[in-house]
């Protein structure tokens, strides 16, 4: 078991990340609180709301959601408000997101608004949302043109995240949540980049130990920063390594070619390239980001892609500022930079020669 803090102006908070915790939800729900509304989907239920409501050990009301990107909207999130009022949700209650990302941004952005706020626990079940979506209190909801574009800062009260319940996740779902690990490893942590190196059968046959050692580590980064720096600031942005152009890949492909980690392994292979091509990164270091990242493939095709419309969807992603895109650039394995005064010329060259 390890918990790691996160302390923001605005909050402090426990992750737990620990085999069994699914087991213990009640020591992390106020005894003050008048009502507990559980966000999940009904497969996650399926399989683990036995455990769950063994786990929490009182009445709660559980709120189904259909899951999907399609259907991470305001609407739904309107229908659930509605479904918490009708049950008397009051300002003493609580929600807690028990899901994937998709599900932990939704009730995030719940709890934020219902009655102009409740707390919210995060019980996240996949990879993702483990080690990304569910920690840093981003929470929000897609607009049919473009994702994340409605939501709000809401720090969850605690993060439990039993590494238990990836068992029954599609070995596709688990690798795209490894890649977003392995970008915790490529930004500030050498020592868990070299499990990738090293580990690797044992990561392909799903070590439990060893999965629960990567999902600490890469909590314990995505902690430390966003303890640091909360919103969008210099440091936040070292998450959004291979971030630039996989968001690009993503919107490019309709949302339906990759999984977010898939197109973010992409985005890394692109960044690493350029980093290189601008002498940044020496050729090993190059060299050995991209065979890790490979080792935990195969990722959906890329050839077909336009480099230039890539670089047009760069310039209107929602983290571009002022119009300068930024780039989050390794220059060791354990170190990044953030630069945004990169020749277009180069980034063509390095998006056109990875994705070929
Ligand atoms: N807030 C943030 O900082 C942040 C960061 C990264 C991603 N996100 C968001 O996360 C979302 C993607 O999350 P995701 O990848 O978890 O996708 P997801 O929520 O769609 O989950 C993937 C699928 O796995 C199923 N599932 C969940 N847990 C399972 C389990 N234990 N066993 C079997 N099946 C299980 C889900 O029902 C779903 O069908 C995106 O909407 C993205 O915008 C948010
Ligand atoms: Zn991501």
């Amino acid at each position: 078991m390890t918990t790691v803090h996160v302390r923001t102006a605005h909050a402090s908070y426990p992750n737990v990340v620990g085999r069994g915790i699914l087991g213990r939800i009640s020591e992390f729900v106020p005894r003050r609180a008048s009502q507990v509304f559980v966000v999940t989907t009904e497969d996650v239920w399926k399989l683990y709301g036995e455990a769950f409501k063994g786990g929490i050990g009182r009445e709660c009301n559980v709120l189904f959601f259909p899951g999907g990107e399609q259907n991470k909207r305001l609407s739904s999130v309107e229908k659930l408000a509605d479904e918490m009022l009708a049950a008397g949700g009051d300002r003493a209650s609580i929600v807690i997101g028990f899901g994937g990302g998709i599900v932990t941004d939704l009730a995030g952005f719940l709890a934020a608004i219902y009655m102009r706020g409740v707390p919210v626990l995060q019980v996240p079940t996949t990879l993702l949302a483990q080690v990304d979506a569910a920690t840093g209190g981003k929470t929000g909801v897609n607009l049919a043109e473009s994702k994340n574009m409605i939501g709000s800062f809401h720090q969850p009260i605690a993060v439990l995240i039993d590494p238990d319940v990836l068992v029954t996740l599609p070995v596709r779902e688990l690798h795209a949540g490894l890649f977003e690990v392995i970008k915790c490893g490529v930004i500030r942590d050498p020592e868990l980049f070299e499990l990738f190196a090293t580990r690797t059968q044992a990561i392909h046959d799903h070590d439990p130990e060893l999965i629960e050692r990567l999902i600490a580590a890469a909590v314990r980064i995505k902690a430390e920063v966003v303890s640091a720096d909360e919103r969008e600031g210099d440091l936040r942005r070292i998450l959004n390594f291979g971030h630039t152009v996989g968001h690009a890949m993503e919107a490019e492909t309709g949302y339906t070619r990759y999984l977010h980690g898939e197109a973010v392994a992409w985005g890394m292979l692109c960044a690493t390239r350029l980093a290189n091509l601008v002498g940044m990164l020496p050729d090993t270091d190059a060299n050995r980001i991209r065979q890790v990242i490979c080792q935990y493939g195969p990722l959906p095709a890329s050839r077909d892609l336009n480099p230039d419309s890539l670089i047009t969807r760069l310039s209107s992603d929602k983290k571009t500022l002022h119009g300068r895109v930024h780039f989050v650039l390794p220059t060791a394995i354990g170190t990044v930079k953030v630069v945004d005064n990169l020749d277009g010329a180069d980034v063509r060259r390095a998006i056109a020669e990875t994705l070929q």
